[in-house]
Parts: C-alpha cells; structure tokens; sequence
C-alpha cells in the first residue's frame, strides 16, 4: 500500500453519524436511511450495550455490534478498534441475520478491538451492586466498562489473540489470576474456571477469523478508491466518559473525535458531521437529566414513544428538547447537520415545551456543563411553543408538516444554528422527510 501523505486528499468521503443527547436518539433508523448510497459502514466505539434499530418493510433489526449497515447487500461492514466485542453475542447477531437471510453485506473486524470476556460481564454487575442504590449508573451490565478498564490497563485481549492458542493462554492466565482474586476478595464471588474459558474463546476466534484484520489499512484503501464511508457511533454525546455527565456516563467516546481514534483514520477525512437528536430527550440509567419531566407528560412521551430500552428493555427516563445540552452537542461534534427524530411522538399535544436557558444559583446561562454538581441545581428556562393535533407520519415534505410542527423545527434549528436535513415522522425507512 502507498501512502499519499496529503491524508486530506483522499477522494472518499466520511460522515460521522452521532447520538446528540443521551442515546437512543434513532442513529440505527438515520444511519439506514442515509446509507442508501454509502460503500462502507463502520462502528467505531462502545459494544453490544448498543442497541440500533431498523425498521424495513415492517420488519425490525435491532443491531448491537453490527453496524446498522448490515442490511444492505455488497457493502462492507466495519467493526472498528475502538469497539469491545463480545463474540458470543456478535456471533448470534450474525446468526439471526443468517437466518433471515440478511447477511448481505461484507464484515469486517479489527484485530486491535478488545474482547469482552465472560468476566467483565460478572465483574459488570458486580460493581454495580458494590456501588448500591444510590450510586449505581446503572449500566447495561455488558461488561463495557470492565473490558475497557482492562484495554487502558495494557491487560486486555484483542480479537487477533483469539486467533493465537498461545498468547492466548499466557494473556488469560494473567487476567484470571488476578480477577479471579478480585472476584474472591472483593466480591465474595466464585471463581471463573480457565479451561471453559480458554476453550470458548478460541472457538470464537475459529468462527471470526475469516472477518478479522487491519482496519485502519481497509479503510485507507476504500477511501483512496474514493468510497464513501459512513461512520456510525453508539450511545450520546453525554454520556461520553470524557465530554458527558461523568461518572454516569459510558466508557468511550461516542463524540465525533472518537471515530478517529475507534478506527485508525486521519481526522482530517472527515467531511461531515450528523447529529441525531430526538424531539424531546430521554435517558436510561441515572445520572442528571435536567428537563426531565417525572408525572404526565413523561409518561406521555414514554408510552407514545414506546421508550423502553432496545437492549435491556428498561424504562427510559422522558422530558422536553433540551437546547442547552443541544448547543453543546453541536460544539463538541461540530455538527454540520441535525437528524431530528420521532416528531410525529409529539402529536397531540397542546404545549411544547422546550428549554432554552438554565437557571443556576439565581443566575441564568446558556452553557451547558458536564459538571454533575453544577447540572444538579438546574432549574430550566422553558420556551412554550404551540403543539399540534394531526398525524403527521404520513408526511413527506416540510411544507406538509402542520405550521406549528414546522414553527418547532424552525425554532430549534435557529436557537442550535445547524439545519434540520433529516426529519423522521415515524420509525420506517419511508417515514423520513429529507430538506435539501
Ligand atoms: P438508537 O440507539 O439511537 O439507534 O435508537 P433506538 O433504536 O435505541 O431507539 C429509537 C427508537 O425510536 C426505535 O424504536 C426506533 O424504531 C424509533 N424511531 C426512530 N425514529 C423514529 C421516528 O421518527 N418516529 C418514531 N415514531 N419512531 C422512531
Ligand atoms: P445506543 O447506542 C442509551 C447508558 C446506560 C448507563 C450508562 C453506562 O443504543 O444509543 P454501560 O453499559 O455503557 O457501561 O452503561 O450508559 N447506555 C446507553 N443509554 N443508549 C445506549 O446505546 C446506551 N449505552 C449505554 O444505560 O446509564
Ligand atoms: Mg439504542
């Protein structure tokens, strides 16, 4: 492979597609309906505590650690470095797909991403009841943040080491020692035996062996010939470990910076930025989430929304569009344009609320922070926008949307400064209003 040192002058292009609020904005719909024309599909961060879904011909695909790509024939699909798999769950994904006869598309695994191990998932939970009630963050318990800890530690296992019996007996025999020792002395836990283990892992490396190798350098040649690539992140903008509401946050770097790192490509190819933001917010697990809203209008948006988890099926947290967190959305991410979902779940209401300004000890701001202690004594600023009462899912243009649904896009699109392109209207493909 020759390296052209002007990086910049790749002739392909590269969208980042990224959750602009707390996850679960509707990334798996936006990505599937922008990846009609795309060669390349990647994920680039977080695991199968992902879930994405993708509603084709009334059929659903919930993706966890296949990019929502897969559904597309011919293209590849990327499951970047800067992803921890769990094969047991990616290999059943695979399956599912197989079975409905929809592993259309190429897949491709790093060989520098980190395996989730049996352990991480015990170690997972464990922490969680270690922490209690009242500091839990209530994670998805798919062994995320332990996996992660163990790559930032120089201990954890990639997926090339699944390919080789005897790294992978040495690198194992090291992490057992000492997590069995953690799962004993810490958590009064059994230990983990290595041979299942050791075993399981190199069936794993059997199966996913013929999808494993250099990402970085695939991606390099796909965009030198040119192709388009599209980049799709897991999770939200907060609740990214560095830029979110830590500690309760995941254990990555959903933001558009992470794509770069999560797949070994310069940041000088990206071309654009997307941000997916839901209508109004919601927000699983704990953690601050200042315009929620935990009596009528919640319940609303949760039963009309459908807002239970895709992966654990938990009850999301609801409220109104925060604009704040938005701005900072659009800064962190350099967002070039938003994907706004689930307008149509608004119907029917006579209000719309949405929060324009915080109120912080007396004084009022339009800046968000990611400080907890600070986002704690948020008392919101809401502007009242008029709701309205028709069903919007069958419109296709804006100039359909009744004046008050397009007097809130219109609001919103002046208070962030970035255009709404994408407007989903309801969940299928063909539910999607597209602004040039
Ligand atoms: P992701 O994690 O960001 O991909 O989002 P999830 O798949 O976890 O949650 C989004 C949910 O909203 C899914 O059930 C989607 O089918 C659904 N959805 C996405 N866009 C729309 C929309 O515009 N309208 C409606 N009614 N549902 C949508
Ligand atoms: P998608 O990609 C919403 C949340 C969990 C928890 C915190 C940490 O579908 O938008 P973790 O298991 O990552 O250690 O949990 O992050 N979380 C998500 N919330 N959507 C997701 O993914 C999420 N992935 C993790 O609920 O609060
Ligand atoms: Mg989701």
């Amino acid at each position: 492979m020759r390296v052209n040192k002007e990086v910049s002058a790749l002739k392909g292009s590269v969208q980042v597609i990224v959750g602009a609020q707390w996850g679960d904005e509707g990334k798996g719909r936006v990505v599937d309906y922008l990846g009609e024309n795309v060669d390349v599909f990647a994920r680039y961060q977080g695991g199968a505590n992902a879930g994405h879904t993708v509603i084709v011909e009334n059929k659903k695909y919930v993706f966890h650690l296949l990019p929502s790509g897969m559904l597309y024939p011919s293209r590849i699909c990327v499951i970047g470095n800067g992803v921890v798999i769990d094969p047991e769950q990616l290999i059943a994904e695979f399956d599912l797909l197989q079975q409905q006869g929809m592993d259309r598309a190429r897949l491709v695994i790093s060989e520098a991403a980190h395996v989730v191990m049996p352990y991480h998932k015990l170690l997972d939970v464990a922490e969680e009841e270690f922490r209690g009630n009242s500091k839990k963050i209530g994670t998805t318990g798919r062994g995320i943040g332990p996996c992660y800890v163990d790559k930032y530690n120089r201990m954890g296992i990639r997926m090339s080491d699944l390919l080789d019996p005897d790294i992978l007996r040495e690198k194992l025999t090291v992490n057992l020692d000492l997590k069995n020792l953690e799962l004993a002395k810490v958590f009064n836990k059994g230990p983990v035996a290595f041979d299942e283990i050791f075993n399981t892992a190199l069936e794993w490396g059997k199966m996913l062996e013929p999808y494993i190798s250099d990402v970085s350098a695939l991606m390099y040649e796909q965009l030198s010939a040119g192709k388009s690539v599209l980049l799709e992140g897991a999770q939200g903008t907060l609740l990214d470990v560095d830029h979110g509401t830590y500690p309760f946050v995941t254990s990555s770097n959903p933001i558009s910076g992470g794509s770069t790192i999560g797949l070994g490509i310069s940041p000088t190819c990206i071309t654009d930025v997307a941000g997916v933001v839901k209508a109004y917010c919601t927000r699983v697990g704990a953690g601050p989430f200042p315009t929620e809203d935990s009596g009528e209008t919640g319940d609303y948006l949760r039963e009309r929304g459908g807002e239970y988890g895709a992966t654990t099926g938990r009850p999301r947290r609801c409220g109104w569009l925060d604009l704040v967190a938005l701005n900072y959305s659009v800064r962190i991410n350099g967002l070039s344009m938003l994907a706004l979902t689930k307008l149509d779940i608004l119907t029917g209401l006579d209000e719309i609320k949405v929060c324009t300004g915080y109120e912080i000890d007396g004084k009022t701001t339009d800046l968000f922070s990611s400080n907890i202690k600070v986002l704690e004594k948020v008392k919101p600023s809401y502007k009242v926008l008029k709701g309205w009462q028709e069903n919007i899912s069958s419109c296709r243009s804006f100039e359909d949307l009744p004046s008050a649904a397009k007097n809130y896009v219109e609001f919103i699109e002046e208070y962030s400064g970035v255009k709404a392109g994408l407007i989903g209207v309801g969940p299928g493909r063909k539910e999607t209003i597209i602004r040039e």
